[in-house]
């Protein structure tokens, strides 16, 4: 019997709504496998300015640090779209990935052959896609330096800027490696190596990195040929490699693949075990409090979390083949539901959880 302590961050929108039924998962397999999860909840984003003036609490980022894994639902929405960037609900996310250093984001990306017709992609194009986007979290245009808006001589301009060292390549790049030898044995990566600079350093690191790895194929892709790729022969892909800016956009992409946002989950790791996880999805402002969100990127992104923060495997494989189940019998929300003939029954965010349960 192990006391794993999980942070739980519902967040924004439809965040609580999706991390209520991930956390009724969590519970039944402590029951079932017979784990004690310690699991305590904290205030995040827009939630958190609300009734603490900031994004992230000093009590919020303890309780992350004290925990062995976090489950995180969504940040943001309208109510806080004028704040300064300081102080809006998203600044949260990226100080709790730069702070606890998670610097390796895993996106799964898995077609299930009743979501067909969830998906605008053809069905043949499906068939057979089991890929996974690692994408780079704590580098690149989102944090490099010199970054801001700037007036000089009347002239007002903005800056961001790609930087990267080669030990930030470097310790992605053997992520995807490492994943690679348990699954298909390839790995894509995926740069703009014709234009800009980081993306030359990248392919010289990853080649290095590759030579470390003879069981694994690598294919070096220039970002916008993988975009159409994507849609083109999503099967040809094993592990994409990516760093930050290009795998935020590729992963969104990769999400119709599924049939739905709603569908995808992740996972953001650094060199220890702890790791944040949550569905790639937003808050959702449009569908929040209609009892309508889909909860399978968040209760998949549970199964992640038991996988490699708290190495329970069989555990996690429980998680994945129930929802394998639960959409093999027919049961969806509304976003998968909709002009999909495989659907036999409509049903709701918390029903959702309960049939998974
Ligand atoms: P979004 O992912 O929230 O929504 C995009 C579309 O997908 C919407 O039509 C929404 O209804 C639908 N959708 C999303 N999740 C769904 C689910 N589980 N089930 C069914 N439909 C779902 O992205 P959007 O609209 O660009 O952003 C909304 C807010 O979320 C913004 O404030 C944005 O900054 C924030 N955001 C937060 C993220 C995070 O917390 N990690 C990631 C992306 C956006
Ligand atoms: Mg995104």
């Amino acid at each position: 019997m192990s006391g794993f302590k999980i942070a739980v961050l519902p967040g924004d929108g439809i965040g609580p709504e999706v991390v209520k039924q991930g956390v009724k998962v969590l519970e039944t397999i402590g029951k079932l496998f017979h784990h004690g999860f310690e699991i305590q909840f904290g205030l995040i984003g827009g939630a958190a300015l609300d009734e603490k003036g900031v994004p992230l609490p000093d009590e919020t980022w303890e309780l992350c640090q004290k925990a062995d894994a976090i489950l995180l639902g969504a940040v943001g929405g309208p109510k806080w779209d004028d704040l300064p960037s300081h102080m809006r609900p998203e600044k949260a996310l990226l100080k709790l990935r730069e702070g606890l250093k998670l610097f390796a984001n895993i996106r799964p990306v898995k077609f299930y052959p009743n979501l067909a017709f969830s998906s605008p992609l053809k069905e043949n194009l499906l068939k057979g896609v089991d890929l996974v986007i690692v994408r780079e979290l704590t580098g690149g245009l989102y944090f490099g330096k010199p970054k801001g808006r700037f007036e000089e001589n009347g002239k007002v301009y903005a800056v961001d800027t790609m930087y990267y060292t080669y030990e930030e390549i470097e310790r992605i790049a053997k992520v995807a490696f490492e994943l690679a030898r348990n699954r298909k044995k390839k790995v894509t990566s995926v740069d703009k190596a014709n234009v800009l600079e980081t993306s030359r350093l990248w392919r010289e690191v990853v080649q290095k990195v590759a030579s470390r790895y003879p069981d694994i194929t690598l294919e070096h892709m220039y970002v916008d040929n993988c975009a159409m790729q994507l849609v083109k022969n999503p099967a040809q892909f094993d592990v994409i490699l990516t760093e930050n800016t290009f795998g935020d956009i590729l992963s969104d992409e990769a999400a119709v693949i599924t049939g739905s946002i709603g569908m995808l989950p992740s996972a953001s790791l650094g060199e220890g075990l702890k790791g944040l996880y949550e569905p790639i999805h937003g808050s959702a402002p449009d569908i929040a409090g209609m009892n309508i969100a889909n909860p399978l990127g968040t209760i998949l992104s549970v199964a992640l979390l038991l996988r490699y923060s708290l190495r329970l495997e069989k555990e996690a494989n429980a998680i994945e083949d129930a929802v394998e189940k639960v959409i093999a019998d027919g049961f969806m929300t509304k976003d998968l539901y909709l002009n999909n003939p495989s659907a036999k029954k409509l049903v709701s965010t918390e029903e959702m959880g309960d049939i998974v349960v």
